[in-house]
């Protein structure tokens, strides 16, 4: 079948900051001269001591390292609101909506943003948080949140945003790893309704980490929650009594800035640290070409500030830019699947950016819930976290943006810091599910197994083989596993973990990943996380969890589970075990299909052949491949004519 192509429209050529001819003059530049490229890209930063040091990188183990602009100096939070309080003090902004849409919304300027800012900081300063600290925010999506990012970035302290819907194991563990001693939560976040109790998630995760001596709590619903004595304090009293003024702290460009953990194919989530200067380029940069930014646009990222999307393209992307951010507490489909477009239509949204599976979510509801309303704002869409599929792709093309706006798919990671490979609105003709083509300065090649190059049109292992400005620069507190995580598989090349196929015309689609993640709803989960959680629990002797399609999470959990050998398996357990999970971790991590089975298909050597129970989960069980090194076959046929069906 022939791919359909959207090409670039006549207005957007002519309109957009980037067409199609400076889109080949800029990245052709970027990848032959990047020292001068970079140099003028990063003018859009307002350095404290400007850089002379462009770019030190390399990605081969003897001379390994990743620094840019390393000798300037800058404060990212000044580049957020200082820089604009001349200009556009008065202008919105945070624009946030609430869960429930009988709240009224609140619109922060860039002024009392500032201001809001500045006196948390100097509360963060009077407990004793210095640069270089870290300090865990465990925040519902309120501005609050973007206020902890920025005040934190002002003081040179390092945050570590934990999404507010992981459980207290997962909390405390991350909180551990970095050794925060000072958290921020809220009494309660709200979702769709419910409730979700942060404040006792802290106290329990804190059961765990003797290092916290210091939360500050905010009182978001008003809940009558435990406050420590000597410990806990009221955020908005706390931070009343403190001064509107605070200096800017002067940060070296390889200064952190943030850590935010991830899962990877082994161990426990990662702590992906990233620094100041080349992120700031690299968000500011990908927000204003990527979305074709333009002052005074209202632009609305729809992820949660707990993932590296709310990071980027929340917060600092767009306030760097100075546009006017929007900041969604809810979920799509509360009180019912028009409130997105509601909202959209509310503050007049230009710009809408969001994952495919609230699409898909949406789109099963029915196309009355979107015609109802007039989206006549909107301008241009943009998908991330995920691949999108064609026909999701079909519906938020022609119904939620009625044919008239682009589709920008953003293929990028935690570790990336910002966009690497995404259409640009004005330059790129759009192919439905690709991602296109790459970002200034990013240079995919496609490797086959064995490290060779695959050239023009094919498919591979994705890497990048050249540095760029928003490249975490470590793994907190583990630098080899850094090392070894991206650049040992192939030498000299960041190995993404994605699989990739490009086609006659250069354009990326990415086919996922390749190792042993897997993203269930966009979050990016490890099938080890899930795996340990299981064997955790009493009456688990072994588990062995791969993805399964699922019609709107893209993929779905689905987990091989041996009890121990007194214990009968039964519908009880299964929903223990699934109740476990999600204590163990959070509700993303909910297993889809717990199937017991008395043994896994291991090799003689005892290794589990994931290979094949991936294809079981995948319900394609026509072709296992070879099978002659498993120790007991029989296994894999009880295996398929035991498969629950998904519920
Ligand atoms: O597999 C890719 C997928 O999400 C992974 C990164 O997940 P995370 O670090 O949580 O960051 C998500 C938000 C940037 C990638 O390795 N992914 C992300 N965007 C796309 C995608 N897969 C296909 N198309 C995309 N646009």
């Amino acid at each position: 079948m022939a791919e359909a192509v959207y090409p670039v429209s006549a207005e957007w050529a002519r309109d957009a900051l980037i067409d199609e001819g400076r889109y080949r003059e800029m990245y052709e530049r970027s990848v032959s001269d990047p020292e001068s490229f970079w140099r003028e890209e990063a003018q859009r930063v307002d350095w404290m001591r400007p850089f002379t040091v462009v770019k030190q990188t390399s990605f081969h183990e003897d001379d390994f390292g990743i620094s840019w602009f390393t000798d300037g100096t800058l404060n990212l939070s000044a580049n957020c609101l200082d820089r604009h309080l001349a200009a556009r003090g008065e202008e919105i902004a945070i624009l946030w909506e609430a869960d429930d849409p009988s709240t009224p919304e609140r619109r922060i300027t860039y002024r009392q943003l500032h201001e809001q800012v500045c006196r948390f900081a100097n509360l963060l300063k009077s407990k004793g948080v210095r640069k270089g600290e870290r300090v865990t925010i465990y925040l519902p999506m309120v501005p609050e949140a973007a206020v902890a990012m920025l005040a934190c970035a002002r003081i040179g302290a390092i945050h570590s945003i934990v999404f507010a819907g992981f459980s207290p194991e997962a909390l405390a563990g991350r909180i551990t790893d970095c050794d925060s001693r000072i958290v921020l939560t809220a009494d309660e976040g709200l979702r769709g309704g419910k409730k979700i109790p942060l404040k006792t998630n802290v106290d329990e995760a804190l059961k765990e980490c003797a290092c916290v001596d210091t939360v500050i709590v905010l009182a978001h619903t008003g809940a009558d929650v435990h406050m420590e004595d000597g410990r806990d304090c009221d955020w908005a009293s706390a931070a009343e009594g403190q001064s509107a003024e605070c200096e800017p702290a002067e940060m070296n460009a390889e200064d952190p800035l943030f850590i935010l953990y991830t899962s990877g194919s082994t161990g426990k989530p990662k702590g992906v640290l990233h620094t100041t200067g080349g992120y700031a380029v690299w968000a500011s940069m990908t927000h204003e070409y990527v979305f074709d930014y333009k002052p005074g646009q209202i632009f609305w990222c729809a992820a949660d500030v707990g993932w590296v999307t709310g990071h980027s393209y929340v917060v600092y992307g767009p306030l760097m830019n100075g546009a006017t951010t929007v900041m969604f507490e809810g979920v799509p489909n509360h009180p019912d699947p028009s409130r997105f477009w509601q909202i959209v239509d509310k503050f007049g949204v230009e710009i809408f950016y969001a994952a495919p599976t609230a699409l898909r979510s949406l789109m099963r509801e029915g196309d009355e819930w979107v015609r109802k309303t007039s989206r006549k704002s909107l301008r241009l869409l943009g998908s991330v976290g995920e691949p999108i599929n064609p026909e999701a792709w079909g519906w938020y093309h022609e119904v939620v943006g009625e044919g008239r706006c682009p589709i920008v798919d953003t293929w990028w990671q935690t570790e990336t810091g910002g966009v690497m490979i995404s259409p640009l609105p004005g330059a790129t003709a759009l192919k439905p599910g690709s991602a296109t083509r790459p970002m200034f300065g990013v240079q995919p090649r496609l490797l086959d197994s064995d490290g060779r190059e695959i050239d023009g049109a094919g498919d591979g292992c994705l890497v990048i083989t050249d540095s760029w400005p928003g490249q975490m620069r470590t793994v907190w507190g583990d630098h080899e596993r850094f090392f070894q995580t991206y650049f040992s598989t192939f030498k000299g090349a960041y190995f993404t973990g994605d699989g990739c196929r490009r086609d006659e015309d250069g354009y990326y689609w990415i086919t996922g990943r390749i190792d042993d993640v897997i993203n269930v709803s966009g979050h990016r989960l490890g099938t080890a996380e899930v795996e340990s959680a299981l064997v955790a629990h009493a009456k688990v002797a072994e588990a062995a969890v791969v993805g399964m399609p699922h019609d709107i999470k893209g993929q779905g959990i689905y987990a091989f589970v041996t009890t121990n050998a007194e214990v009968e398996p039964d519908e009880d357990l299964r929903k223990a075990l699934v109740a476990w999970v999600r204590h163990e971790i959070g509700p993303i991590a909910t297993p889809d299909v717990i199937q017991f089975t008395p043994a896994l298909p291991k090799t003689r050597s005892g290794k589990i052949m994931r290979r094949i129970l991936r294809k079981i989960g995948e319900n394609d069980v026509s072709n296992l491949g070879d099978t002659s090194t498993l120790a007991d076959p029989s296994v894999v046929d009880s295996l398929i004519a035991n498969r629950p069906q998904p519920a």
